[in-house]
This record gives C-alpha cells, structure tokens and sequence, in this order.
C-alpha cells in the first residue's frame, strides 16, 4: 500500500508516520509537508533520512494544487492500493486568534486542493479532523450526572475560534464531495491529543517544559475547562482502523473517554514531578474559551472494534513527562520563541 500523508512533520502526523513504519512493512509513505513553524524535519529524520528507503519527505504546501495533483496522480499510477491521509493543518486556538488567516488558507484552500486531486485521480482519502468543530458544551461537575451529553456525529456544528471554524468548513467541503461527486473519502473527528513530539505551544507540552524549567505552569481562567484527553497512538490506531474497515461517507468521533478539567492536569504533573500541585499560575483567559468537549466513541467501538491502549491519564501524562525530559534537544528550539509570544498576550 502506498499513502501520501499530509502535515506528516508535525505531531499527529510524525506519529503516525512512525507507527505505521514501525508497525506496517507492507506500506510506503510520502510525507508532503510546508514545514511550517509546527513542522519539523528533525522529527522524521530517524526515516527519512536515508534509514528507511520507503518513507519520502516533499516539502510543500497542501495548497500548491499542481503539487498535490502530482503527488495524488503518483498514488493512483503506482501498483496497488494507496490513499491520502490528511492531517495537515494550522491547528493552535490561540494563533488563530491572533491571525486567521493561514488557517483559512491551509484549512479550507489546502482541504479543497487535495479533494479536487483525490476527485481527478480516484484516489481515497482520509480527512483528520477535531471536536472542536461542534462547539462546547456546558460546564458540570464530572461527578454531576454521567450519562451528560456528548458529541456524537448528529450534533450540529457550531465551532467558536477561527481554526474550528476553518476545520468544521473543510469536513463540510469532503461532504460535498462524497455526495456531489463520489469522493471515496471518510472523516474522523477527535478529541484532544496528548504524547510525544506535540509542540510546545499547547497545553500540556507548554506545562510540562515549564515545569522542567522551574517555570510555573500557566492555567487560563480559572482552570475548569473540561478536555477528553486521548494518548496519540489511539487516536491513529483509529485512523488505521477508519481507513481500512470504515464505510465511504462516513464521519467516526475519536475519544477514550478522558475526560479532566485542565486544573486536573497541571495539578497531577506537578505530582509526577515532585512538586507542590498547587504551584502553578492562573492567567488571563482566552477569548471564547470553549467550556468541555467529550466524545461518544460508539460507532468506532461498536463498528470497527476499536479501544483505547492507555486508558490512564496519570500514567499517560507521567510518560508524557519523562519523553520530554530525555527529549529536550527536540523541543528546546521552540521554547523561548513560544514563551516570548504568550508573555504579548499577557497568558
Ligand atoms: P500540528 O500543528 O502539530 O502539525 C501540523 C502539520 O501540518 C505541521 O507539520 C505543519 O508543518 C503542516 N502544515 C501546516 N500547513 C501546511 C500546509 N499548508 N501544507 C502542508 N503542510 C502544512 O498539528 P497536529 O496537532 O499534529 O494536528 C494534525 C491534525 O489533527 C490537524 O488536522 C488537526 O486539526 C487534527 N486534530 C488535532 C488534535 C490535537 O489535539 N492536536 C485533535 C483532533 C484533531
Ligand atoms: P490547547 O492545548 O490549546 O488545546 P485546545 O484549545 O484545542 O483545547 O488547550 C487545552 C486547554 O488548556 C484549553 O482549555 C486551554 C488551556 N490552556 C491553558 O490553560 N494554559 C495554556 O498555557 C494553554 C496553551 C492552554
């Protein structure tokens, strides 16, 4: 099998890439990547650099359409089967905030160009998209009532920051092209990711560097907004699974049922590292601050026999940890730049 996978530089994708290599001698993988600011050639290097002969890096942008067309046309002529696994995107709330206006390019005129390439070819693809997309919902104590509403695939789309919005307009557009023009595309919808190679900008690589720093972790608001945190390498276990056994038109939510308000996370990475669970800052917060996600992962479950590996967050995040620790050449580039940017906005 052969498969072109877009964004492979960054934190979903690289993990992807490196499961699939590891885990999967029968697939060859091209990574079309900008290499944009959450891109970076050093995460890939241990495959693409001359160790794997069947993992290819071609920098570019999921927008060039004379590029994808290429790169698509090249799966369909190849032997075999092949497909595109989209996870490219500019995916930061915060910097969506700040300028919109690469998350429309890439999001939605990058979306477009590969399902035009896909549409010509005749190739399958496969969009990677978020929660984020259905908006929030209301903020409960998680001992409150557990059969609380979740997102399912029903639940109407209502994004709030100018990322969700771009990500729920380029999951509308593949729609429209499976209906309108036969695409043979599925759609994944996930709940927030943590594990190694995330960038330091988000929340728990940003805190858990801190910590390593000696620097106070930063919590926006009051700390009480809910995520469902899922381990990485579920979420593209559900991607393998979605991909191969997952019906064409099809939408599956991705989520582990990980539910923790961020006030849980930081305070549980103090412990993990010796220190006081209280000594962390609280912050300005972010401009319409989604409250709680939560996911219903049914379908995957019942469907596809999908579950979860790391079903302990603590655990999880003490590994989480100590990657960071023994990977700091890795992220130690980006720290300063990412600090610096976030003490502009006052968080
Ligand atoms: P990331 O920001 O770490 O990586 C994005 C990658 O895309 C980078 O390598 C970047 O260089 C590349 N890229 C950006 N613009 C590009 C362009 N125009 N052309 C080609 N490559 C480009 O993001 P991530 O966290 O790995 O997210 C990957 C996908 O998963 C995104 O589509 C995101 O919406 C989705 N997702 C993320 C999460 C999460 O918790 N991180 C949860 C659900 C879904
Ligand atoms: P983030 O990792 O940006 O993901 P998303 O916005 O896609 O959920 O943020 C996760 C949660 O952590 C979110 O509620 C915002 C919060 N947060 C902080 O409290 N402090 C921080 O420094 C960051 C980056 C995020």
């Amino acid at each position: 099998m052969r498969l072109l996978v877009t964004g492979g530089a960054g934190f979903i994708g690289a993990n992807f890439v490196h499961a699939t290599a590891q885990q999967r001698p029968d697939v060859e993988i091209t990574v079309l990547d900008k290499l944009t600011y959450a891109g970076d050639r050093a995460t890939l290097a241990s495959v693409t650099e001359g160790s794997d002969p069947r993992v290819r890096l071609v920098e570019g942008d999921v927008a060039d359409s004379a590029l994808v067309q290429r790169l698509v046309g090249e799966l369909a002529d190849s032997d075999g089967p092949g497909a595109v696994v989209h996870f490219a995107a500019e995916s930061h709330n915060d910097n969506s905030l700040h300028d919109p206006w690469p998350f429309v390019q890439t999001n939605l005129l990058g979306t477009y160009a590969l399902l035009e390439a896909v549409r010509e070819h005749g190739v399958r693809l496969h969009h990677v998209s978020t929660d984020e997309v259905y908006g929030d919902l209301p903020l409960a104590d998680p001992s409150d009532d557990p059969e609380r509403s979740k997102f399912t695939a029903e639940t109407p789309y209502n994004p709030s920051s100018p990322y969700s919005a771009t990500k729920a307009g380029s999951d509308l557009l593949v729609r429209a092209w499976v209906r309108s023009f036969g695409v043979q595309a599925t759609i994944s919808n996930c709940s927030n990711n943590y594990g190694p190679w995330q960038h330091v900008e988000k929340f728990i690589p940003r805190q858990v560097t801190n910590i390593i720093d000696g620097v106070r972790p930063k919590v926006y608001g009051a700390g009480t907004n809910v995520r469902d945190w899922i381990h990485v390498e579920d979420h593209n276990r559900a991607v393998w699974a979605v991909l191969q056994r997952g019906r064409i038109g099809e939408t599956y939510l991705i989520g582990a049922d990980g539910e923790a308000n961020n006030l849980r996370v930081v305070r549980t990475l103090l412990e993990l590292a010796g220190q006081d669970a209280d000594a962390y800052d609280l912050v300005a917060d972010r401009p319409g601050h989604d409250l709680r996600y939560a996911i219903d992962a049914s379908l995957l479950r019942d469907e596809l026999g999908w579950r979860p590996l790391h079903r302990d967050l603590r655990s999880g995040l003490k590994a989480t940890l100590e990657w960071y620790r023994d990977n700091e050449a890795w992220w130690r580039p980006r720290k300063a730049a990412t600090e610096a940017k976030y003490a502009q906005l006052g968080r």
